[in-house]
């Protein structure tokens, strides 16, 4: 039996030359768009880099700031383990295309009744800990990559640039609305070059209670 369609995708950090075609990116982001959101609010959107000139620019925007960030703090342990995550924020810059995810706001249900209510703050903050919002830009997100794996290409959910987020978010000269949209992740998209894999998964009976 072949691999089903969870079992395709992996985090891919090599990619080969190879191109990616404008028609399996669209395939890819009308998967993104069949995804769930809350309110059927589809509150994401999409930014496709494919300029080498710009993905360059944009690795350059985070390795500047990983620097900047380092040079402001004296504690070397700190600086040491910061600078390590480096490229595990900037390997995407030999993908030849990039996609940003976007998320704007997402009225959480109940936050207004609750506040008005006078609930108490931890109750609140357990509401909104869920972040609607951010689930419905993830579950385009997968819905991308798992597209992108049926297709052959690999993918790898990053979010460790976004200490860079603003920067990154003003270099866009993209036609949406910055002033709503803030980044959420990012990924690169080509042909992995060479073998891909996840590493393990933890038991089921770890991760799961059922009830009696
Ligand atoms: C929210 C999130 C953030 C992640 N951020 C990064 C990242 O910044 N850099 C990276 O190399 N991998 C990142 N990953 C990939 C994970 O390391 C990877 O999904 C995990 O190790 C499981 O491996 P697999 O995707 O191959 O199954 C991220 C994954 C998720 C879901």
């Amino acid at each position: 039996m072949g691999k089903d369609i969870f079992e395709l995708r992996s985090s891919v950090r090599k990619f080969s030359d190879d191109p990616v075609s404008d028609a399996d990116i669209k395939k890819m982001l009308k998967a993104a768009t069949l995804a769930p959101s809350g309110k059927n609010m589809q509150n994401w959107h999409f930014v496709i880099v494919k300029n080498k000139d710009k993905i360059n620019e944009l690795a350059d925007i985070i390795a500047k700031k990983n620097k900047k960030l380092r040079d402001a703090v004296d504690d070397g342990d700190l600086k040491d383990n910061f600078k390590k995550y480096l490229k595990f924020g900037t390997f995407f810059k030999d993908a030849p295309v990039l996609v940003l995810f976007f998320a704007a706001p997402y009225p959480v249900t109940g936050r207004n009744i609750m506040e008005a209510a006078g609930s108490p703050k931890e109750e609140i903050e357990a509401l909104m800990k869920a972040e609607p919002g951010i689930q419905n830009i993830a579950a385009a997100a997968e819905n991308f990559m798992l597209k992108a794996a049926e297709l052959g290409y690999g993918t790898c959910w990053m979010t460790s640039q976004n200490y860079a987020a603003l920067e990154i978010k003003a270099s866009l000269e993209a036609d949406f609305d910055k002033s709503i949209f803030d980044l959420a992740l990012i990924t690169p998209l080509g042909v992995p070059a060479g073998e891909v894999s996840s590493p393990k998964r933890k038991a089921l009976e770890e991760v799961t209670s059922w009830l009696k």
